[in-house]
């Protein structure tokens, strides 16, 4: 099943209002026309179209194609996105290590790495050109959260590590109390906020609540660092002031559509 499949079997795409890409034929691409957004020149492999609002260009990166409106709008771009996606996983470590517990599956569907490659790679094109991405992950998928960041073309700025006091023993042998929340950035790191610099130690301990709940230190930490800008939260769960927050047990404040074209789909 390809991942787009997969996806709305899931139930990811159950909006599809906007598209990232364009639709051939709906609106004439512009070549050698200068983005009115981000000033890239227009080439033909990066089209610029007249934002239906303003007419004036804009580039494919700076632009969404908006099916109710049959056009193109200027897209909002964040400077920061925090990502916390469901990699797979069951509660409580492997049954046949631990034959005693129930192995049971997470209160929440999980993806597979191509499904959240798939997806990040969506909504890192929501970010500004400099942005940061603050990409969670478990000692299991660290090099495969690294992996998928750089292959999306972030680099790693430094590895925060969340102390989370008390964790589930594994397999008889280490109880992992920690997790990692990855600095990321594409192309330059955004500067923090001035106040801030120096002051943020890399782990931070905050006592774990419910399964997969992040720490509310986590969050200050990002609004210390980057306080006035936009920023948009991944795979939420509870709406955050002053945050946009994409999840499926939430109200989104933004979709994603359903026809994108994904390398990655069989479809
Ligand atoms: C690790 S949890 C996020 C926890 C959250 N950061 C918190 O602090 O409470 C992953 C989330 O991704 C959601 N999720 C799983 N599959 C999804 C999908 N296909 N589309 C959107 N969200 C999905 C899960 O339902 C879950 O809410
Ligand atoms: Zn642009």
């Amino acid at each position: 099943m390809g991942v787009k499949q997969e996806l709305v079997k899931q139930g990811v795409i159950y909006k599809m209002k906007i598209k990232i890409g364009y639709a051939e034929g709906r609106n004439k691409p512009i070549i050698n026309d200068i983005c009115s957004n981000c000033g890239v020149v227009c080439t033909p492999d990066d089209e610029c179209y007249n934002d239906y609002k303003t007419n004036k260009p804009l580039c494919d990166n700076c632009s969404v194609f908006d099916e109710e409106k049959d056009a193109y709008t200027l897209m909002k771009k964040y400077k920061v996105i925090l990502a916390d996606p469901p990699w797979r996983l069951v509660k409580g470590g492997k049954k046949k290590a631990r034959p005693n517990t129930s192995g049971k599956p997470l209160d929440y569907p999980t993806m597979d790495l191509q499904e959240i490659k798939s997806l990040l790679s969506k909504f890192s094109k929501m970010g500004e050109e400099n942005h940061v991405m603050f990409l969670w992950t478990i000692e299991k998928y660290l090099p495969q959260a690294e992996a998928i960041a750089k292959e999306l073309g972030y680099k790693l700025h430094v590895r925060m590590v969340w102390n989370k006091v008390t964790g589930i023993p594994s397999a008889f042998t280490i109880r992992y109390g920690h997790e990692y929340m990855l600095y990321l950035y594409k192309i330059k790191l955004p500067k923090i906020a001035l106040s801030e610099r120096g002051k943020i130690h890399s782990v931070f301990t905050e006592q774990v609540k419910k399964h997969s709940q992040k720490p509310e230190i986590s969050f200050n930490i990002i609004e210390r660092l980057y306080p006035d800008c936009n920023k948009l939260e991944l795979f939420a769960r509870r709406k955050r002031v002053n945050w946009d927050a994409w999840g499926n047990e939430i109200d989104n404040d933004l979709e994603i559509g359903g026809v994108v074209q994904d390398e990655t789909s069989n479809s």
